[in-house]
């Protein structure tokens, strides 16, 4: 939050960032960026200083060159390894900008990355321009900013499971995702629609004829047909990386798996049935086999994905045909399951199990709670009349709150507005406070039931991706609608200068004046 004490110090250029800092003292002046600007990397900053250097050129088409250290005189941005900022946490920075010099201090590389990413927004919009500008000067407002993140886990689901987006798309998403401080992506990669990974032993899973046909909108969209080849992923996870993001990849099970069924029909249970408008919705989880498919699949995900998390999906499965499953009923009455949520428990566990196996934890929607928790697992809780989150973290369990009511970005702005999702507070009132530490933090929904277009699923996740950075880094002290909105309205202008077009919020707050 800004120190008030210095507002009018700085009035006519306030910084407007997003999301708002722990702390920001204004002075004085300001600090130009020229062609005379050199980039001075310590120990172990010299990676962050070429994606700043590279960040800022194309726009301002200064040539900033890199070096280990500048002369005193020399303008300058300094970015430093310091172990002295360690109490800042593993991804705090200081960044203090002085006429002379702007100085950017972190304990951490991701620390540092997040430093840039406020300079950035320090520096007039047209900064985010993929091509050379001329404004009046590029001008940073002096300022001391000290800042590190209220909750580790800062996150947007990407649904590639019901209809494809391609490579260039994610990798865009990653880097708005950057920009916002967001360090998750969660991948829900597979789904009804289609399971878009290679998986090496099963090249049916792409089969154009596992694609889902049901159709909405108007005029009514199918799935459209991709699939992301192994080094493809490989490639999401690197470039996630390098921008400090964790990418976790979801293999929805056992529900939610009609592509993988309608290729693989030997793990489906062997009884006709429908779940919805599905032929094959859910694995038969009393047959063998489907762990032996299950357990390919997700042991090639976890070589690709280094993430300490696994999502295994676990919502929406209505277990009815497991019911009248001989293999499934033969499985109950072996592990002595009373009933088909135990079924489904015993499934998650052993799924636990495998993934423990090789140091990975499991992460699930919040159905994975009813029969009885995996001992391990987190919960993504999602259904706001549940109370999972207060529920799991009660336990003992680690949660990401999710919620239908505040973060489905796919339902549109009228359900689901900007000062509503501005408005989420992540740790549950009724959650006693010695379990707070349980709530990893929070993260927006993008599913693609829908068929949105790429264009369409980035209007639909900004700006009220802004609002969720917002909730998940600043402090909950700094939450402050009408200071939002105004500087919602300079953040605008950057994501114009990145092709993002976003319509004025209604009855916005102008930028605080001098006094
Ligand atoms: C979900 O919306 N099925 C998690
Ligand atoms: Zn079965």
């Amino acid at each position: 939050m800004l120190k008030t004490a210095n507002r009018h110090a700085a009035a006519s250029g306030l910084p407007a960032l997003i999301p708002e800092p722990v702390s920001a003292v204004c002075g004085d002046g300001c600090f130009t960026l020229s062609a005379a600007t050199v980039v001075a990397a310590g120990d172990g900053a010299r990676p962050t200083a070429e994606q700043l250097a590279e960040l800022l050129r194309p726009a301002t088409g200064c040539p900033l060159p890199i070096a280990a250290s500048a002369s005193p005189g020399q303008p300058q941005i300094a970015l430093a390894l310091d172990s002295t900022a360690a109490g800042l946490g593993p991804e705090g920075y200081r960044l203090e900008v002085t006429p002379k010099r702007v100085a950017l201090a972190a304990p951490t590389p991701a620390g540092l990355f997040y430093g840039v990413q406020t300079l950035r927004q320090l520096l007039p919009p047209d900064v985010f321009a993929a091509h050379r500008v001329e404004p009046a000067a590029w001008r940073i407002p002096c300022v001391a900013i000290t800042d590190y993140p209220r909750f580790a886990w800062r996150g947007l689901m990407l649904d590639t499971g019901h209809d494809f987006q391609h490579l260039p798309f994610i990798l865009r998403f990653i880097d708005l995702m950057a920009l916002h401080k967001f360090n998750t992506l969660h991948w829900h990669i597979t789904d009804l629609g289609t399971f878009p990974l290679e998986i090496n032993g099963y090249p049916r899973l792409q089969d154009p004829a596992t694609l889902g046909t049901r159709t909405r909108g108007e005029p009514p969209r199918g799935v459209k047909p991709g699939r992301y080849t192994q080094d493809e992923a490989r490639e999401v996870v690197r470039y996630a990386a390098a921008r400090h993001i964790t990418v976790v990849p979801e293999i929805d099970m056992p529900g939610h798996s009609t592509p993988a069924l309608i290729a693989y029909p030997q793990f489906d249970c062997p009884v006709p049935h429908k779940t919805w408008d599905f032929e094959h919705w859910e694995y038969c989880v009393g047959n063998e086999a489907t762990y032996g498919f299950l357990e390919d699949v997700l042991s090639q995900a976890a070589n690709l994905f280094p993430s300490r998390f696994i999502h295994i999906g676990g919502d929406e499965c209505p277990k009815d045909h497991w019911r009248k499953c001989p293999l499934c009923q033969a499985k109950m009455k072996a592990e002595n399951l009373r009933d088909e949520d135990e079924l489904q428990s015993y499934f998650v566990r052993r799924i636990e199990r495998f993934l423990n196996a090789r140091g990975r934890r499991l992460i699930g929607w919040d159905e994975i709670l009813e029969g009885g928790i995996a001992p391990n697992a987190a919960v993504m809780a999602w259904r706001a009349d549940k109370h999972a989150a207060t529920l799991a973290a009660a336990a003992g369990h680690d949660v990401v709150v999710a919620l239908t009511s505040h973060l489905y970005f796919d339902y549109p702005e009228t359900t689901t507005p900007l000062d509503k999702v501005y408005s989420l507070e992540p740790v549950p009132e009724d959650l006693p406070r010695e379990h707070a530490r349980h709530i990893l933090g929070a993260q927006a929904q993008m599913w693609t039931d829908n068929h949105p277009t790429e264009k369409e699923i980035e209007r639909l996740v900004y700006p009220r991706a802004c609002a969720v950075s917002e909730v998940v880094w600043s402090p909950a002290a700094a939450r402050d609608w009408p200071g939002f909105t105004w500087r919602l309205d300079v953040h605008r202008q950057r994501l114009a200068a990145l092709g993002i077009v976003v319509e004025p919020v209604a009855g916005s707050a102008p930028a605080p004046a001098a006094t």
